[in-house]
């Protein structure tokens, strides 16, 4: 079955990349790049966007670029497969954005909600907003438009992002011609997916609230992060009392992460996680056995991840000529669209001598 599907997904290099990113997004790349179900894969370093509020920092976003590309193939990102770029060297994303800027209002734009939280989060209210921050929906509507995406796998904070292209899109095809694929977003299926909480039980992972696992920490890293930081159920006292599910972060991981085969190599008083929970809940199942059984069930997607990166680490001559080689075939794809929308838009004016001909024309009939 040949499918026309093609994807586009991408991430800001602001840090590495957390066990958040693997289990809501990383994981299920991977299994869509193996699918063999769609055409091409394209997955972008989005340095520019990280710019949009990192203006005063590039130096992070510079190093994040490297730290990033490893993560992916670490995970299982196969080259040959997908192809990795760095934004900021397809000089066609920066012309269709300032194309498309004409195509929305500042009140639309101001209505985006998680833009509006964004500027919150990040103190822009009362510091002043940098208007390639306040825009970056629309830069992000070149981007996936440049790859002529249809399938856009992203977070759900992201719904308002894939709405507000569609609507460009669908604003570009009325006034200039049907020229722009109409993207559709794709997010994680289930809740535990869609967002994994820091250790702390906090809503998000974050570098600044201390409470990540990184798929490159180190196994003593994770340990402390789950032994000293991995927030339980504070009413469970002692092993005796009845504990609660809800709310309990080693429960949410293991909802994640365990599977039944888990159990019988780690924990074979149980068959499954629901008859853990059970002793869990009815009193008698210590805090401290649940979270070795979450590092032992960890370790099985970190080990293998960790091991990869020490290898490409190694070798980071190859991992530039992968990023370069994949930024190369991206800015062909990229740039072919932008031909195309400048010739919908009739500004083309040196792709096609006719025009010549046609401003002749225009002079000579002012001259009548
Ligand atoms: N804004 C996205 C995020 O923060 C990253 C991103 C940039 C993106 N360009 C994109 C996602 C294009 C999908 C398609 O996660």
């Amino acid at each position: 079955m040949q499918n026309k599907d093609i994807i586009l997904t991408a991430d800001r290099p602001t840090g590495r990349l957390h066990l958040g990113h693997y289990v809501g997004s990383l994981k299920r790349r991977v299994e869509l790049q193996n699918s063999g179900l769609y055409d091409k894969i394209f997955v972008m370093i989005a340095d520019d966007q990280a710019l949009t509020d990192n203006a005063d920092n590039p130096g992070k976003i510079r190093e994040n670029i490297i730290n990033v590309v490893l993560d992916y193939l670490s995970v299982g990102l196969d080259p040959a497969k997908t192809t990795i770029c760095v934004q900021s060297a397809l000089p066609a994303l920066h012309a269709l954005s300032f194309y498309y800027l004409n195509l929305v209002t500042t009140a639309r734009l101001s209505r985006n909600p998680t833009v509006k939280s964004e500027i919150q989060m990040r103190g822009f209210a009362d510091e002043g907003l940098p208007a390639g921050f306040f825009t970056y929906p629309v830069s992000q509507t070149a981007d996936i438009t440049a790859f002529d995406a249809t399938v856009v796998p992203v977070g759900e904070d992201q719904l308002p992002m894939l709405e507000q292209a569609r609507e460009i899109v669908e604003k570009f095809n009325r006034i200039y011609g049907e020229t722009l694929v109409l993207p559709k977003a794709m997010i994680p299926e289930n809740a535990t997916q869609r967002r994994l909480p820091g250790v702390d039980g906090k809503a998000k992972m974050s570098k600044s609230l201390g409470n990540c696992i990184y798929l490159s920490d180190t196994p003593k890293t994770v340990k402390q992060q789950i032994n000293g930081k991995m927030f339980t159920d504070p009413q469970h006292l002692r092993i005796e009392d009845p504990g609660h599910i809800e709310g309990n972060v080693v429960f949410t991981y293991l909802d994640a992460f365990c599977t039944d085969d888990h159990f019988s190599r780690y924990l074979p008083d149980y068959a499954n996680l629901d008859e853990m929970k059970a002793h869990y809940m009815r009193g008698g199942l210590g805090d401290g056995t649940c979270k070795k059984f979450l590092i032992q069930v960890l370790e099985e997607t970190l080990q293998p991840i960790r091991e990869n990166r020490a290898r490409w680490a190694q070798d980071i001559d190859t991992v530039y000529d992968i990023l370069k080689a994949g930024t190369d075939k991206a800015r062909e794809t990229t740039n072919a669209t932008l031909q195309r929308v400048e010739k919908a838009m009739r500004i083309d004016y040196f792709a096609d001598r006719n025009v010549i001909k046609e401003w002749k024309d225009v002079v000579k009939s002012q001259n009548q």
